[in-house]
């Protein structure tokens, strides 16, 4: 039977990350795998995750099946985090919770249950967007299609043709966003847009869909939730789907949350429970480690401290690292590269064609996607004028 299978293309971004771990060339710069790299080109373990993950070691008394909708003490933490503690749509009960096995888990789960809510849904992407979102959402059998975002020439968010675009949604469809640090494209929507979204999904009746992977990797944790709590504040219904991978590291772990908010608790219960069905029928119960590592971190003030001083350091650091690049950037090849400072997170264009990123691996070990999306969170003092002069020797001939 599996003789009949053929082979598939590597994943866009997996398949690229494993040929640049191939590449011995000791001057490789790989900015492939969104994953944040120190100086050092150490993906680190935050030190709070680290306390946190050793108490949870001496203390572990059992590794019984998780309850089925995960961890309480992150779930209570994550809605804290993504929705501000003082959220009126927490007070008043309208939101359920569930963790999920990373981001993807969280995706995954909240297309199940817009599946089950609004079988005929239309899922409004991005254009561009995670190359993994549309399988992801696909795979439940959602349909397509897609809103004009990103401008390649201004480097910015063509927010006319956006709302242009989003005019065709209906009731019962998703429009996908990515609550902070766009990936691919590192470009935002301000507040007064997302505020512009809100007043369209009222009056069009679609509901926002939000993926936040990088919450507080762009402008702090609060800033970075700005838009989807204006969302939440002004409309009855917002799916988010949240991860922990970035933010507190724990990428392998496979933690994340799949959030409903909703007109009211029933609804909340009901579409857990259409959650919880979809979890058992994939996976049965959520993995244990990462969540109750991030449980024990958001339910301690001095530990939680810890982390988000760790993370606006990590912030500040790619902020930094956004000058830079730019800077060496425009010295190598005299173009105008502002727009690397003024994006967020840990995704940028460089604006090449996907012939100069091919030409970049071949000819100067230097990875990055075929759309030219680089993981500035890989850039370092050490490879950032080896990297510009190799954009720039693509650029010249
Ligand atoms: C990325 O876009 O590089 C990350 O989200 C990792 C992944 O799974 O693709």
């Amino acid at each position: 039977m599996l003789e009949h299978l053929q082979a598939l293309p590597t994943d866009p971004v997996l398949g690229l990350a494993a040929e640049a771990r191939a590449d011995s060339n000791p001057e490789k710069v790989d900015l492939t795998l969104g994953v944040y790299m120190d100086e050092d080109g150490l993906c680190p373990v935050f030190a709070a995750v680290r306390e946190a993950q050793q108490a949870l070691v001496a203390e572990e008394q059992t590794k019984v099946y998780m309850p089925p909708a995960g961890d309480e003490a992150y779930n209570t933490g994550m809605r804290r985090l993504l929705l501000g503690g003082d959220s009126r749509v927490l007070a008043e009960g309208r939101v359920s919770t569930v963790q999920t096995p990373g981001g993807c888990g969280a995706l995954r789960l909240g297309s199940e249950v817009v599946r089950a809510a609004s079988p005929g849904a239309r899922v409004w992407v991005s254009d561009p967007t995670w190359p993994v979102h549309i399988p992801l959402l696909g795979s439940v059998g959602l349909e397509f299609a897609t809103y004009r975002y990103y401008d390649p020439a201004s480097h910015d968010v063509d927010f006319d043709a956006m709302t242009a675009d989003l005019k065709k949604a209906r009731p019962g469809d998703v429009v996908l966003l990515h609550g902070c640090c766009h990936n691919p494209c590192g470009a935002d929507l301000s507040l007064a847009q997302w505020a512009e979204i809100a007043r369209m999904a009222d009056l069009q009746g679609f509901t926002p869909m939000v993926d936040i992977a990088y919450q507080g990797l762009g402008d702090g944790l609060e800033n970075d939730a700005a838009g989807l709590r204006l969302l939440v504040e002004r409309l009855p219904e917002v799916i988010i789907a949240a991860s922990s991978s970035k933010n507190m590291g724990l990428y392998r772990e496979r933690t994340g949350a799949v959030l409903f908010v909703c007109e009211d608790a029933s609804h909340a219960a009901n579409s857990t429970g259409h959650a919880l069905a979809a979890a058992r029928r994939c996976y049965s119960m959520p993995p244990a480690h990462g969540a109750l590592i991030g449980g024990r971190i958001l339910a301690d003030t001095r530990l939680e401290s810890a982390w988000r001083a760790e993370l606006e350091g990590m912030c500040t650091r790619i902020n930094g690292l956004r000058v830079s690049l730019r800077s060496a950037l425009e010295s190598a090849t005299g173009r105008d590269y502002a727009f690397i400072e003024r994006e967020k997170g840990m995704f940028s264009f460089l604006g090449l064609s996907a012939e100069q990123a091919q030409r970049l691996r071949r000819e100067h070990s230097v990875y990055m996607l075929d759309s030219s999306r680089i993981n500035v969170a890989g850039v370092n003092a050490g490879n950032v004028e080896y990297l510009a002069a190799s954009v720039a020797a693509v650029l010249g001939d």
